[in-house]
């Protein structure tokens, strides 16, 4: 059974655990809407002062609408547009302090302040994003893009495999 009180305070030692957890979730696991669907799931438990969390998949050369928790959100988002657009079209993270200065940023929710947005690459070829909102300005620092960044590799070595 998943344990809910398993976080300290201290983020490197919780971020540590959180993969420890993600890694018990996908251990076995093939499919990939359940692995994601878990993976949200756990970082929304976790992450505080966040109002969305989810993946958006690669499809057809656009991002589609993914496993996520908050708000119903923007279903497709071409590349090149918007935060997740960017990213997934220059493989690469964006951490965006406020939304608000970011050319092209799509408001899926009204309250979201702060953005960061994670590509997943998986055998070399564009997968999808990890994107996580904040309704506070600042919300990401180095610590959480680094940290997020190694809980990504875990579902992209995973579905590697898979794929
Ligand atoms: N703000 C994102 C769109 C997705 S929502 O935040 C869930 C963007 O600019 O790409």
């Amino acid at each position: 059974m998943f344990e809910t009180t398993m976080y300290t305070g201290d983020r490197a030692q919780d971020y540590a655990t959180v993969r420890s957890q993600l890694m018990a979730l996908i251990d076995g696991e093939t499919d990939i809407v359940a692995n994601l669907a878990n993976a949200s799931a756990l970082l929304n438990h976790y992450l505080q002062n966040i109002n969305w969390v989810g993946f958006y998949l690669w499809k057809e050369d656009e991002l589609v609408l993914g496993p996520f928790q908050g708000l119903p959100a923007c279903i497709r988002i071409p590349a090149g547009k918007g935060v997740c657009g960017t990213s997934i079209e220059e493989e690469r993270t964006l951490r965006v302090a406020d939304v608000e200065q970011f050319p092209g940023h799509i408001a899926c929710d009204a309250a979201s302040q702060s953005e960061i947005v994670i590509p997943m690459i998986v055998n070399g070829e564009k997968f999808g994003v990890l994107d996580i909102d904040s309704p506070v300005k600042n919300r990401f620092d180095e610590v959480d893009e680094r940290e997020l960044e190694q809980f990504v590799t875990i579902l992209t070595t995973r579905f590697a495999q898979i794929i």
